[in-house]
């Protein structure tokens, strides 16, 4: 469903990501994790084709980012990390608004209904984006990722800023899109959501891949025990490429 191979992107002489490949198969949700700058966000631009790759081949859906754009880019939803609406639509635009960019305006009004109902955003319906508050924003933003029901989510620590009612809406509607063979990426700082959500999980560290595999494949890599969590191995994956890092580049 997804397929990144050989994914490069350097900033001018600052690395966001090198050779990285990885797929998310339909029905699988995988998780993106490391530390700050590990270059997350630089995947998920990439994949969303907001920023253009350096070098490497991207695949959604069966459609080439670079030969087959328009086709790939409508295959996708995606939550930035920072989201950015509209502030002059009302909701209810916003949402159609992004419905009808991706031509997927069949059955929009029940699910835009239903998207605002999940997020508590009913009595907002027809108020303007500018009156929202930043969690509704959020919200607003995962809304319109899921409003034209696209086969791969990508979504760039969703949770931040949501009460806890939205995200466990968030939950379920991530575990409700992998019961119906869609694909998820999602990066995310909470690993606990990550151990609970996440069929797989991939490691970033200043570019890199680290790691990747199941929760439990992770345990036998790092040669931690299955008492130990997602934390531990985190810190102990990410705390040794730290190390050899500087050595790397000298
Ligand atoms: N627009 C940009 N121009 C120059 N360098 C950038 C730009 N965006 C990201 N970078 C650099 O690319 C690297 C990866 O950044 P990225 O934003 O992908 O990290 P991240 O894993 O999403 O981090 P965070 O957890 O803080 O969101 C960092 O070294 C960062 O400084
Ligand atoms: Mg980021």
């Amino acid at each position: 469903m997804l397929a990144v191979e050989n994914l490069t992107k350097y900033y001018r002489t600052v690395r966001g990501v090198e050779k990285l490949s990885f797929r998310v198969a339909a029905g699988e949700m995988v998780g993106l994790l490391g530390p700050n700058g590990a270059g997350k966000t630089t995947v998920l631009r990439c994949i969303a084709g907001i920023v253009q790759a350096t070098d490497g081949r991207i695949t959604i859906n069966g459609h080439d980012l670079s030969t087959q754009e328009e086709s790939a880019k409508r295959s996708l939803g995606f939550v930035p990390e920072v989201p950015n609406p509209y502030d002059l639509l009302t909701l209810w635009e916003h949402l159609e608004f992004v419905a009808r960019a991706y031509g997927k305006t069949d059955g929009f009004r029940d699910r835009g209904e239903r998207l605002l109902h999940r997020f508590d955003l009913s009595a907002k319906r027809d108020e303007l984006v500018l009156t929202l508050s930043k969690g509704m924003k959020q919200k607003l933003a995962i809304a319109c990722a899921f409003v034209h029901n696209p086969p791969v989510i990508l979504l760039d620590e969703p949770l931040i800023g949501i009460d806890p009612r939205g995200q466990r809406a968030v939950k379920e509607l991530l575990t409700e899109a992998t019961a119906e063979s869609r694909s998820v990426l999602i990066s995310t700082h909470i690993l606990a959501t990550a151990e609970e959500l996440c069929d797989r999980i991939i490691i970033l560290n200043q570019g890199t891949m680290v790691t990747e595999g199941t929760l439990g494949a992770l345990h036998k890599r790092a040669n931690m025990g299955e008492d130990k969590s997602l934390e531990d191995i985190f810190l102990s994956l990410t705390e040794e490429q730290e190390q050899v890092g500087p050595a790397d580049s000298a």
